[in-house]
C-alpha cells in the first residue's frame, strides 16, 4: 500500500513541481513517507517547489512537543528532504487564539490555491482528518473534541493515555472535500469494518468518509487486512 501511494505522489510531484499536498499523519502514512525518503535519497526528486497542508494538530502542544503533528512531520517527512519547511504548513495547536488559527489556517489553504492531492487515513469510526461522526459535510477549519475511541487509538504514543489531548484544531470535511484530488490509504485488520462500512453504507453525517463516495476524484488503496470484510467481486478492487 505504501508503496503505491508513494509512486503516485512521486509521478505527481514529477509532473507538476509547484504542486500543494495535503499530508496525514498517524501510523498508516509513515510506509509512504519512508518510501518518498529513499526516493529522495536514491533518485533526487526535489520538494523545493511542493507546498505542503496538514489536516490537523493538537490543542495545547508546541511545534516541538514531540507528540505534535508538527514534529511528527519534520522527524518522518520533512527533515529528510529538500522542502522549504516556511512551504510546510500545520495548524498551530499551541496559538494563543485558537478561533483565530482556525480561520488563519482556512483562509492560508485557500490563498495558496487549495489542495492538488489530499493524503487521508481514515478512523475506525469513520472520521477523516479529525471530524469525528456527526461533523457537518459543510464544516470549515474547526476545534473538535476528540472521541474517546480517538484518544485511545493515539495513546500508543504518549507516556500515558491521560496525556493524549482532548481538543485538535482541523481541516474541515468542507475544506478536504474541495481538494482537487483525494488519496484515501487503509491498512490493518482493525480498519476492516471501517472499509466495509464505507464502501456499503449511505452517505452520512455519522460517518465522515462517507462524503468521499461524492468527490469526483478519490483513490482508495488498501492493503489486504483491511480489505479481507469485502466480499469478493462486490466491488471492482485490485487487492495489494
Ligand atoms: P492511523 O490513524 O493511521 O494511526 O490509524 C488514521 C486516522 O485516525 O485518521
Amino acid at each position: 500500500m505504501s508503496k503505491v501511494a508513494s509512486d503516485y505522489i512521486i509521478k505527481k510531484i514529477k509532473s507538476s513541481s509547484r504542486i500543494t499536498l495535503g499530508l496525514a499523519t498517524g501510523g498508516t502514512p509513515e510506509g509512504t513517507y519512508k518510501h518518498l525518503i529513499n526516493d529522495h535519497r536514491r533518485n533526487g526528486t526535489s520538494y523545493k517547489h511542493v507546498t505542503t497542508v496538514n489536516l490537523d494538530e493538537y490543542v495545547g502542544l508546541s511545534g516541538n512537543h514531540q507528540n505534535s503533528y508538527q514534529y511528527y512531520m519534520r522527524t518522518n517527512l520533512f527533515d529528510h528532504i529538500d522542502i522549504n519547511q516556511d512551504h510546510a504548513h500545520l495548524p498551530k495547536g499551541d496559538a494563543i487564539d485558537i478561533e483565530m488559527e482556525c480561520k488563519r489556517y482556512e483562509e492560508l489553504i485557500e490563498n495558496i490555491g487549495g489542495v492538488d492531492l489530499q493524503l487521508l487515513g481514515i478512523g475506525k469510526n469513520g472520521h477523516i482528518g479529525f471530524n469525528e461522526p456527526g461533523t457537518s459535510f459543510q464544516s470549515k477549519t474547526h476545534v473538535v473534541t476528540l472521541a474517546s475511541s480517538t484518544r485511545e487509538a493515539n495513546a500508543r504514543y504518549f507516556d500515558r493515555p491521560d496525556d493524549v489531548p482532548t481538543q485538535a484544531i482541523t481541516m474541515g470535511i468542507g475544506t478536504i472535500v474541495k481538494s482537487k484530488e483525494i488519496l484515501l490509504l487503509i491498512a490493518g485488520e482493525s480498519k476492516k469494518e471501517a472499509f466495509k462500512k464505507l464502501i456499503e453504507n449511505d452517505v452520512d453525517e455519522s460517518f465522515p468518509a462517507s462524503i468521499l463516495k461524492k468527490h469526483h476524484n478519490v483513490k482508495i488503496i488498501v492493503d489486504e487486512k483491511a480489505a479481507l470484510s469485502l466480499e469478493k467481486g462486490k466491488i471492482p478492487i485490485s487487492v495489494i
